[in-house]
């Protein structure tokens, strides 16, 4: 049985690992807009991602005879001028989940809920990974400032970007 405030703060999780995918999405449509569909690829692999945290999420409340509670989803931005600033937002944004994730694991600890802390030490790593790769691509795209070239030549980078179910899920099936 999970204790109501874990309970309670993994509900609110699923609502921002979804609101993290719905980020992505409109990442992904408007790189599409622009014409870079390798980058609207990359996030649009990060949408579906997100929605597989999420996911992963909800199995673990349904596990462990808890109720998944959706909550509406906030609306997100719409427009990013360039590569750059999308990235950057990304780490921004993904800085932020490493510290709700960060908050979860403190609580867990506090309520002496082992399960829990174990289940969110793979999105611990995860998260090492998220920032990792954002910031790597903030490097390329800052290094290649307005080079048509260089960009077109990251956009086809990118576009080989697949999606892979993450091991939670991949095992749990
Ligand atoms: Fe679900 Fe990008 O962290």
């Amino acid at each position: 049985m999970l204790k109501k405030s874990v309970e309670d703060a993994i509900n609110a999780q699923v609502n921002a690992e979804l609101w993290s995918a719905y980020l992505y999405l409109s990442m992904s449509m408007n790189f599409a807009a622009q014409g870079r569909n390798g980058i609207a690829n990359w996030f649009k692999v990060q949408f579906q991602e997100e929605q597989a945290h999420a996911e992963i999420f909800m199995n673990y409340l349904n596990s462990r005879g808890a109720r998944v509670v959706l909550q509406p989803i906030d609306a997100v931005e719409i427009e990013w001028a360039t590569p750059l600033d999308a990235f950057k937002a990304t780490l921004a944004h993904e800085q932020k989940v490493t510290a709700l994730i960060n908050d979860i694991y403190a609580l867990a600890e506090s309520e002496k809920d082992y399960a829990t802390r174990e289940m969110l030490n793979w999105f611990i790593s995860e998260q090492v990974e998220e920032e990792e790769s954002a910031q790597e691509l903030i490097d390329k795209f800052t290094l290649i400032g307005d080079n048509g070239m260089g960009i077109y030549m990251l956009d086809q980078e990118l576009a080989a970007r697949t999606y892979t179910a993450p091991s939670p899920l991949a095992t749990a099936e």
